[in-house]
């Protein structure tokens, strides 16, 4: 399943009290957001995002217990302004990211995150996205995929492995995620393959970002959002690769409204790592709303 991961660190900056009301942008399997509403109670509140329709429903079963507690909305949390004004909720206590994707959605298979095995090339979150990675890489053109490799990816062999690919895809069409493992791993030399990473690590999460719209969906919310949370509240963020961390942090330190509350990033200690690998890359930034 899904560890969530610096769960006390942010129940510590979150501070959930009774009758307050928390955005979880990502409610995933609900881990988070179980602690938020076992620390709000009586009647705090969770208004829950997930755009993935299998996740929601898997949190929405984990989280029945708290009833109307929850409210489980499946959406965007780009949309998270419009979400509240028809929920006519104006101002929130504090809001949660935990982004990226959940061991669920990469382990339960299918969907093509994994460069493991062969699965459709399809990594959209949210089913009714409108194009799927295999979508990207047969009508990109060269210089665009070569652009997502090395922006998204921070892939030095960015502009070789879109050669790579686009010569490829004249013969075949790429559908598969061994097809496209086995295209960089035909692009990428071994003198210049990663050591402590698989060599495609980087083309499949430049492309999850892209198929995704993750860089803006989060600045969306990094813009709409300090102005939705009351003085005092909170926004957490926890995030899992440097594009990420430094668009929070910048976001952050430039937002007037904005008091940062971590200097530098909370990590995870030692402890967590070891027990949750999937942990080690994640960085908590914290801001406080002003009065
Ligand atoms: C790291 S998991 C969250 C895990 C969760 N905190 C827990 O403890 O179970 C990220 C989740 O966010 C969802 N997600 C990612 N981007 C999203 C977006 N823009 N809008 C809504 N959900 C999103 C994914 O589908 C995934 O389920």
């Amino acid at each position: 399943m899904h560890q969530p991961v610096l769960v006390a660190e942010v129940l510590a900056y979150l501070a959930p009290i009774d009758g307050g009301i928390y955005v979880d942008g990502n409610l995933g399997l609900g881990g988070h957001s179980t602690r938020i509403l076992e620390q709000c109670k009586p009647s705090g509140k969770v208004i829950g995002f997930d755009w993935d329709a299998s996740a929601l429903a898997l949190a929405k079963e984990r989280l029945a217990p708290f009833g109307e507690r929850l409210i489980a909305v499946h959406r965007n949390f780009a949309l998270l302004k419009e979400t509240l004004l028809e929920l006519g909720i104006k101002a929130v206590d504090g809001i949660l990211l935990d982004l990226g994707l959940s061991s669920y959605q990469l382990e339960a298979g299918g969907r093509g995150f994994s460069f493991q095995g062969s699965e459709p090339l399809d990594m959209r979150m949210d089913q009714r996205g409108a194009k799927s990675a295999a979508d990207w890489v047969n009508t990109a053109t060269q210089e665009e995929l070569a652009d997502i490799f090395f922006y998204y990816g921070e892939e030095r062999q960015a502009r070789r492995i879109a050669r790579f690919l686009v010569e490829e895809r004249r013969r075949e069409k790429i559908v598969t995620t061994d097809q496209l493992v086995r295209i960089v791993e035909g692009a990428v030399p071994r003198r210049f393959r990663p050591k402590k990473i698989h060599v495609a690590t980087k083309v499949f999460q430049a492309l999850r970002i892209a198929v995704n719209g993750e860089l803006e969906n989060l600045q969306q919310i990094l813009q709409d959002g300090p102005e939705l949370i009351r003085p005092g509240g909170r926004f957490c963020i926890v995030s899992f690769h440097s594009l990420e961390d430094r668009l929070v942090k910048r976001s952050f330190l430039g937002n007037p409204r904005l008091h940062v509350l971590t200097r530098r990033p909370t990590i995870p200690g030692a402890e967590e790592i070891e027990h949750n690998p999937r942990s080690r890359s994640a960085k908590l930034r914290v801001a406080e709303v002003r009065g």
